[in-house]
């Protein structure tokens, strides 16, 4: 699709000035709509932090224009980096290297890196093509308060800051197509440690092996700290729990009897609940469907969202990764809805 089936120009041009005015503007990625701000333009980066409520410490990406100067943004760049961006960019990968001396420590909440990537989404490419003429970096996390599910539309993006008047302006490009957060892999201590994966997403560190020889490690406690790495995030308001499909069998009946309500998310056949969704049973098709599904039952009054646990293979480990941690602080959820049993009216 052609950014002009689904934006005009104007449009760009006036989102590209709100950017250099200082203000936050979301946009959509092939990933996850972000919340983007000049990187170069520190106070513009802390209203991100503000509008998102996320600790001042924790770096943001850097989305950069197809073919953009590394070297403004990076202080060193591997042959690996230049492999890996020539392989998969535009695309859903970011890449961790040492930051260059110029750029704001704000980017990286203090640290010696800086995470780059140029989105696939044409909006968004063209966003970046008009701000600054190209040479610019939008700063940009998930557009979503800190800690919440990840916004795949437009209207997510409303839904978290509508009401607050903290984004100038949402650009609507349709929903995003790969429906998780890119693949982080760190390159800033190839020398010492490799390159380290810090976040699973749809580019696998098969994928990542292909290109440059060497398997990403799973990170280490000296990696850098990435917040989508929290034990919590990603996370509805309802409790999420996750079962497989013959647990989870059980459970239902369980709970229907106790009189809960239940919000199920699946692959495979189940009766009917109080609200459900059945996503698609490969990797790509429920990683698009995901966290809208997740806010879809979190807005049916459920006391809690089960979600029947993918398969455990490789190729979904980005979406496991999601559901591990949405479902992170819910632990004993089911157990405890067991145990009080909802008198019938
Ligand atoms: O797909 C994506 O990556 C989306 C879209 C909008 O591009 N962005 C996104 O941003 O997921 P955010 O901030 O929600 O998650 C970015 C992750 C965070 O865990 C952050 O800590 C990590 O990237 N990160 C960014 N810069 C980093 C750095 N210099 N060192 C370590 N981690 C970094
Ligand atoms: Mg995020």
């Amino acid at each position: 699709m052609s950014v002009d089936q689904l934006i005009s120009q104007e449009t760009i041009a006036q989102a590209a000035a709100v950017l250099a005015a200082g203000q936050l503007v979301a946009f959509p990625t092939e990933t996850v709509y972000g919340l983007g701000a000049d990187a170069e333009n520190p106070a513009a980066v802390a209203a991100i932090y503000a509008a998102k409520g996320r600790p001042q410490d924790h770096p943001v990406i850097v989305h950069l224009a197809p073919g953009a100067d590394l070297a403004h943004w990076a202080a060193e760049i591997p042959d690996e980096a230049h492999a890996l961006a020539a392989a998969f960019w535009p695309g859903p990968l970011t890449l961790i290297v040492k930051r260059a001396a110029n750029i704001p420590a704000a980017v990286s909440g203090g640290q010696d890196t800086v995470g780059l990537r140029c989105p696939a989404h044409p909006v968004a490419i063209a966003l970046l093509q008009a701000f600054k003429g190209g040479q610019g970096g939008i700063a940009a996390p998930s557009a979503n308060k800190f800690g919440h599910v990840s916004p795949t539309l437009a209207q997510h993006v409303r839904d978290e800051f509508g009401a607050d008047g903290s984004v100038a302006m949402v650009i609507d490009g349709g929903p995003s197509q790969v429906g998780i957060e890119s693949t982080i892999v760190d390159l800033s201590r190839l020398a010492t440690h490799g390159p380290v994966l810090l976040r699973p997403g749809q580019i696998s560190a098969d994928a990542i092996e292909a290109v440059i020889g060497q398997r990403p490690r799973s990170a280490d406690a000296a990696a850098p700290r990435a917040s989508g790495t929290l034990e919590s995030h990603y996370a509805p308001h309802t409790p999420v729990a996750m079962q497989d499909g013959a647990e989870l069998a059980v459970t239902l009946a369980q709970l229907s009897q106790s009189g809960h309500k239940v919000a199920l998310i699946h692959l495979s056949d189940f009766p009917a609940v109080h609200a459900s969704l059945r996503l698609p049973a490969d990797p790509d098709g429920f990683a698009y469907s995901l966290y809208a599904a997740l806010r879809d039952m979190d807005g049916r009054g459920a006391d809690v969202i089960l979600v029947e646990a993918p398969p455990r293979d490789a190729a979904w480990l980005g979406v496991n990764d999601r559901l591990r941690r949405a479902a992170h602080g819910s632990h004993g959820i089911v157990h405890g809805l067991l145990n009080r049993t909802i008198p019938a009216a």
